[in-house]
């Protein structure tokens, strides 16, 4: 298949996932996405299954950067597997999954792999339908997405139960955030949580805050919703020029008590009745 016709199947597909799916899969999930890269995603995710294992929660880490994944070393966990092994038929997906933490654990990705981030729409599916299948022995599955727009990041994150948008007060990560959020609602996912990251202060975020709602709500006629302002913390940068696991941050502050929020706010919106991760994806692929 080439790149055209690879990239015209991923979007017959990606356009069909908002037609709800009457079967239930796995476990809720949650896409952590921006329109910008660098803005926090790989750390938000990393805290929010923190704080969600803390409540009792078996989550698991998905590194969706498919091509550039860093999950792992942000976690210091030490795989022998990855999603390209399982790719190539070299090990089976479960054994690609290790737990970090009592209640985390990592599938992790594989970086600098060019054949991963030009996944094909039947691989991509082959990994959902099998990663759908280990879904049930968590509770959470998070999704660490990967900068941009390709047609597998919006097929992944459009997949996921909850879209969570990370930004910054950056004005260009507000015009990313805008311009990712655009195209999911195009694609037909209708509710977004935003947080915003590396905040000075509250009237930053609120000005943050303004602006976004202010184009969503001109342009694409919606308000998303705002479920935490997480504060600049310098102790998270130089956890990993230590070469140290994020999971060992200690001290946070004002940033735990935060994300502590942000995961009960994600707790408290699950619906029981969401539909699963990857139903309609696997539907409309069984049809392309
Ligand atoms: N709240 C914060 N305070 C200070 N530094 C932060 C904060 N959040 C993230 N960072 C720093 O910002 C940088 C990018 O973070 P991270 O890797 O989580 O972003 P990302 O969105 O996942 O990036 P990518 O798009 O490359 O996947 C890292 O150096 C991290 O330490
Ligand atoms: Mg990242």
């Amino acid at each position: 298949m080439n790149g055209r016709d690879q990239a015209g199947v991923l979007r017959d597909i990606v356009s069909r996932i908002d037609q709800e799916s009457e079967k239930k899969f796995g476990c809720p999930t949650i896409a952590v996405t921006s329109g910008k890269g660098g803005v926090g995603k790989t750390n938000v995710s990393i805290f929010l299954a923190k704080a969600l294992a803390a409540r009792g929660e078996r989550v698991l880490l998905f590194d969706g950067d498919l091509g550039l994944a860093n999950l792992h070393i942000l976690l210091g966990a030490s795989t022998t597997n990855t999603l390209r092994d399982y790719l190539i038929g070299k090990c089976t997906l479960s054994d690609c999954i290790v737990e970090v933490e009592p209640g985390i654990s990592l599938l992790a990705g594989s970086s600098g792999n060019m054949g991963l981030a030009n996944i094909s729409p039947r691989d991509l599916s082959r990994l959902l339908s099998k990663l759908d299948s280990v879904l049930s022995e968590y509770d959470r599955l998070i999704v660490d997405g990967g900068a941009g727009i390709s047609e597998s990041a919006v097929a992944l994150t459009l997949s996921a139960d909850q879209v969570l948008v990370v930004i910054t007060p950056d004005p260009t990560s507000l015009a990313d955030a805008y311009a990712t959020i655009k195209i999911l609602y195009s694609r037909g996912c209708r509710s977004f949580f935003v947080v915003i990251n590396m905040v000075e202060s509250d009237e930053e975020s609120v000005a943050v805050e303004e602006k976004l709602t202010l184009l969503t709500d001109r342009f694409l006629g919606f308000k998303p919703e705002f479920i935490g302002r997480l504060p600049r913390n310098r102790k998270l940068g130089s956890m990993i020029r230590q070469d140290r696991s994020l999971l060992a941050a200690k001290g946070l502050g004002d940033f735990n008590n935060r994300i502590n929020l942000v995961a009960q706010q994600i707790i408290s919106s699950t619906k029981e009745s969401e539909r699963g991760f990857f139903g309609t994806f696997l539907n409309s692929e069984e049809t392309a």
